[in-house]
């Protein structure tokens, strides 16, 4: 059984007050907090383990390289990847697309090869490929949205074409929480040659899931973003994939054999794993995967849609606020990006922060959708497994002393 009140007592963080009150922290799209697992588990790793990895025939050493490649094992079965193999372990999700962008665009791309993105893709997912039309003289093309804030799929036959090399797609939306039908987009990209990247940084914390059965070619996230720590993220790459790209970094830690002029390189996942990692980081984020295995993805999943439809239905009858995106909260995860009627959305954010109420406000790193939203900025309130009803009900409260209805 999900208990959320169990859950809270493992992170001090939400024993914090801000401006007087309790702190309610609806900002998890950007950053989640950690739990004492988590903590517990970078800390133990320096007070016993600490020492680097994959050099050293010494006991400190031997243990921290077992730990940080027994980590991608457990990175491997938490989204069903095959093995290590497919895990490459970098600093984010940014990260990750631009190795994608660097391993396999730079070297396998040729001047009219296309691209395929969408216009809802955090700016993560959209630079490097502009870098990339910029550069190698590809064409870079989008799909669309609807007016309901889902994916235009109706024309996917004209967009996805013989020329697509890769279609980039986030799974989930960072603004409006969208999550696409990527299963039928990579069945549509695969079908005509090319490759697909799922960007999951709001997918994997969020939900199961599954890289066998999205049958993707890449994806990506962050650990961050799933109760671990900042500065280790993911690339998968399915086995044959990996196995046929150059590394995009180079140094120690990735080599077979070195001359003064040539050099061969390791097997993935090391291959694209230059320099010292973050050891510590890997330890913390394997901590924080099994805390979310032990809850259960489909819990988590439920106890959010559980928060969002609650909140979306209040503020759906609320005069004044205009919510984005899709209404329907089993199509999207916990994200809801609104605005206040005469009010900036920087503003609202600041009347929620004196209340104790964490949100972000802005264009949320994906401005190109914002502006298709025709907005400047939304404010956003995101939840996760640590957030309750009673918090929702603190900042419905705070929403209409702000709207005048409260
Ligand atoms: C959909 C999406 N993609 C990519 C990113 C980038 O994540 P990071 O900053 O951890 O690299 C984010 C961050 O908010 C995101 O929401």
């Amino acid at each position: 059984m999900f208990d959320v009140n169990r859950v809270r007592r493992d992170f001090p963080i939400l024993e914090r007050e801000i401006n007087g009150r309790q702190l309610i922290y609806f900002d998890n799209t950007a950053t989640t907090h950690k739990p004492i697992q988590v903590i517990d588990a970078v800390s133990g790793f320096y007070r016993m383990h600490n020492a680097n990895v994959h050099r050293g025939l010494h006991l400190l050493s031997q243990e921290a390289s077992e730990l940080y490649e027994e980590a991608h094992d457990t990175v491997a079965s938490f989204i069903s990847a095959q093995d290590r193999e497919e895990i490459v372990f970098v600093k984010n999700a940014t990260e990750a697309i631009n190795a994608v962008a660097f391993s396999w665009g730079l070297r396998s791309l040729e001047s009219g090869d296309e691209i395929v993105c969408t216009v809802m893709e955090h700016h993560s997912n959209l630079l490097p490929w502009q870098f990339l039309e910029e550069f190698k003289g590809i064409r870079l093309k989008f799909i669309d949205l609807r007016p309901d804030g889902t994916l235009n799929l109706d024309g996917l036959n004209e967009v996805i074409t013989r020329k697509t090399r890769l279609v980039a797609v986030t799974h989930v939306s960072n603004v409006i929480g969208t999550i696409n039908d990527v299963k039928a987009i990579g069945e549509i990209v695969h079908d005509r040659g090319g490759l697909i990247l799922v960007d999951a940084a709001q997918s994997v914390p969020h939900m199961p899931v599954n890289v066998k059965d999205l049958d993707c070619d890449f994806m990506a996230f962050s650990a961050h973003k799933m109760l671990g720590p900042t500065g280790i993220g993911v690339l998968y790459g399915k086995k044959d994939v990996l196995n046929s790209l150059s590394p995009y970094q180079f140094g120690g830690g990735m080599i077979h054999e070195v001359s003064l002029h040539k050099s061969t390189y390791s097997v993935p996942p090391w291959r694209f794993e230059a320099g010292t990692p973050n050891v510590a980081g890997a330890v913390g984020f394997a901590a924080a995967i099994r805390y979310l295995d032990e809850i259960g993805m489909k819990n988590v999943r439920e106890h959010e849609e559980k928060l969002t439809s609650y909140c979306l239905k209040e503020m759906l009858e609320m005069e004044g606020v205009s919510v984005y995106g899709p209404r329907d909260p089993e199509r999207i995860v916990g994200v809801i990006s609104f605005n206040v009627e005469g009010f900036n959305h920087h503003d609202v954010a600041s009347i929620l922060d004196e209340n104790g109420i964490a949100v972000r406000s802005g264009h949320h790193c994906a401005q190109p959708l914002v502006k298709r939203l025709g907005v400047r900025g939304t404010v956003r309130a995101s939840f996760y497994i640590y957030n309750t009803i009673d918090e929702i009900k603190r900042f419905l409260d705070v929403l209409r002393s702000i709207t005048g209805s409260g």
